[in-house]
């Protein structure tokens, strides 16, 4: 009789040398920098070079640069074909009805990687248009990913400050080791299935508030609270009846989210530049409400800010409409996925686990 490990807690399913965790010190490392090294510091560009390559080269960054530009052109060329998928009412459900349309056969020039990369960006940015009744915007292939996904979305190009922060946040959240979709996309993967059903798979797992569709709610909440005075109250009675308080706690992370840090910073350097929307203060207020009333209800187990938070408040000050949130969380997190494909497909092996049957045995008809 093997043991049911429910969640696949404390369960190593892959070797990986993309990323990794480190719970109890609350490390990240992505290929061997840790987080802080490179958030804030490199491109999204040089994220892509660094999970798909393995190096951060700076002389390949302008040569990515244009390959995503051009993958970006070929997605917006197709928006055409994709029927209804972008006008679907969640934006990850209209990432992933147009992401499984992606024709990767017909571009032979770019990876299905590339393609995947460059097309994410203008599925989210076009499905936001269509929500708020305007026409999508073509790319710009003289941008960068970064400065381009602000432009697609307002149609106008952003302030240097808005596109670093938006590169900090996607070179931060790009790998987190055997996460939910991560592990979708090695679980289809490992079956020799195509990198587009892999991600598309993945992309309904990160739609779950549980892992990447927290932000939004997070913002919600620091709305519903309105100023410091108001958090405990408000937390007491989510907690009293029964829900979860949305970006905190994590199931690896034992101490506060390292991602929050480099996420809290980025808002900070931001309002240094004169960009602000005046949450950072509430929002440093609810957090230390809430872990210190989780702290009182889960006395033994730190459930402290997760990137969620802080993530709401970064793209909130960079002006990403919160609707945008989680499918802005895959423009990021495809590399990463893209990534955990290939090395799936090198080393890894069918993931095919086992279950407990608890049902009865020999029934009649
Ligand atoms: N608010 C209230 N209670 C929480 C909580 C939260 N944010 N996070 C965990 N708990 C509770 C759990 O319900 C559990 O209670 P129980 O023993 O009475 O069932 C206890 O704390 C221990 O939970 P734990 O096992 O550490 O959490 P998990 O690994 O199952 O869940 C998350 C991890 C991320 C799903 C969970 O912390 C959560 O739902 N957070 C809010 C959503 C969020 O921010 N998601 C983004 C993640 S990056």
């Amino acid at each position: 009789m093997h043991s049911v490990s429910d969640g696949l807690e404390g369960i190593s399913v892959a070797k990986t040398t993309l990323s990794d965790v480190d719970g109890e010190k609350g490390h990240l490392v992505i290929r061997g920098y840790d987080v802080e090294e490179i958030a804030g510091k490199i491109s999204f560009e040089n994220v892509c070079g660094l999970l798909w390559s393995g190096t951060i080269n700076f002389e390949e960054e302008q040569k990515v640069k244009e390959r995503l530009a051009k993958a970006r052109e070929r997605a917006y060329e197709g928006l055409g074909t994709l029927g209804n998928a972008l006008k679907l009412a969640n934006g990850m459900d209209a990432l992933r009805a147009s992401l499984a349309q992606l024709e990767t056969d017909k571009y032979k020039d770019l990876s299905d990687a590339e393609l995947c990369t460059g097309a994410t960006p203008v599925y989210a940015a076009a499905w936001y248009r269509y929500s708020v009744g305007q026409q999508p915007v073509s790319p710009d292939k003289n941008l960068s990913t970064s400065q381009d996904y602000y432009r697609m979305i307002f149609g106008n190009a952003p302030e240097k400050p808005r596109y670093e922060g938006i590169d900090t946040y996607l070179v931060t959240i790009s790998d987190h080791g055997m996460n939910a979709s991560t592990f979708t996309t090695r679980v289809i993967g490992s079956t020799a299935s195509d990198l587009i059903s892999s991600v598309v798979g993945a992309v309904g797992a990160l739609k779950g508030p549980l892992h990447g569709g927290a932000p939004g709610p997070v913002l919600d909440m620091l709305d519903s609270i309105g100023k410091p005075e108001n958090a405990e109250a408000w937390i007491e009675n989510e907690l009293k009846s029964g829900q979860r308080i949305m970006g905190m706690g994590h199931r690896i992370y034992r101490v506060r989210d390292p991602r929050a840090a480099v996420m809290e910073r980025a808002v900070e350097k931001l309002e240094k530049a004169g960009i602000t929307t005046n949450r950072l203060a509430l929002a440093r207020a609810v957090e230390k409400t809430a872990q210190g009333s989780l702290g009182k209800k889960y006395p033994n187990r730190t459930l402290a800010a997760n990137v969620e938070f802080y993530t709401a408040v970064l793209l909130d000050t960079i002006g990403i409409p919160r609707k945008l949130f989680s499918p802005t969380f895959a423009v990021g997190r495809m590399v990463g996925w893209c990534a955990h494909y290939f090395e799936q497909q090198k080393n890894g092996r069918l993931i095919r686990p086992l279950s407990e049957y608890t049902g009865p045995r020999d029934l009649k008809l």
